[in-house]
């Protein structure tokens, strides 16, 4: 019997083209495509088994060995930090990682800067790097609100077009890292499933040519 691969795809959009990629890489499972709530699809002949898991902890499974391998995003892997391999930059879900403010903001060096966000980790690392003093505040969503309502001075989120920020009167100050999907693997799978791990490493390679 073939080797079975776990794979933790993203839900959502991104998940959606990650999986259009692993099946032109020949692994394929067309029970996925059926519109139901089924969360588990496998393939037996291709060898393979994808997860549709929340983005935020594809890192989670493949860390712990429940999935092999995984796509996720770099801001998630600079957040979280999690003990995998990081194989290979797909080069799509491509956006940055931005300090944002209200267009009339300034930076007072005499006050502690006040820092909303979702990405508390990226932030402190980013700001202990400028050697700049500031207090976090840790928001689940919505980051875009908290210097409208005076919550914070500025925040650190995810730019992808700009819209969101645009719509709420916010721009961005400075670009702390480019993102997009990378994909990961468990560190014990990587070297026991190697194969089918290489095999579609040149899969998503060759896509790109
Ligand atoms: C992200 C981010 C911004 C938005 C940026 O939110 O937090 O709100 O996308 O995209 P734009 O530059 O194209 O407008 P996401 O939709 O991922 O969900 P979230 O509210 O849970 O952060």
């Amino acid at each position: 019997m073939k080797t079975m691969l776990n794979v933790a795809l993203p839900k959502g959009r991104l998940g959606e083209k990650v999986y259009a990629m692993f099946e032109r890489a020949g692994f394929e499972c067309p029970s996925i495509k059926e519109q139901n709530r089924k969360l588990i699809f496998e393939n037996p002949e291709a060898g393979v088994r994808y997860f549709w898991v929340k983005p935020s902890d594809v890192a989670i499974y493949v860390e712990h060995g429940a999935a092999d391998i995984g796509v996720a995003g770099k801001d998630i892997l600079l957040e979280y930090e999690p003990d995998v391999y990081e194989l290979y930059d797909l080069d799509i879900g491509k956006c940055r990682m931005a300090v944002a403010a209200k267009r009339d903001f300034r930076y007072n060096p005499k006050k502690t800067l006040r820092v909303a966000t979702k990405f508390s980790n990226i932030t402190k690392n980013y700001y202990a790097s400028q050697g700049r003093d500031i207090d976090i505040i840790h928001l689940n969503g919505s980051i875009e609100i908290a210097p409208i309502l005076g919550l914070s001075d500025v925040i650190v989120d995810i730019v992808e077009t700009g819209t969101t920020l645009k719509e709420n009167d916010l721009e961005v100050f400075e670009t702390i890292v480019p993102i997009s999907a990378r994909l990961i693997a468990n560190k014990a799978s990587f070297k026991f499933k190697s194969e089918a791990i290489e095999r579609i490493m040149a899969g998503l390679e060759a896509e790109k040519k």
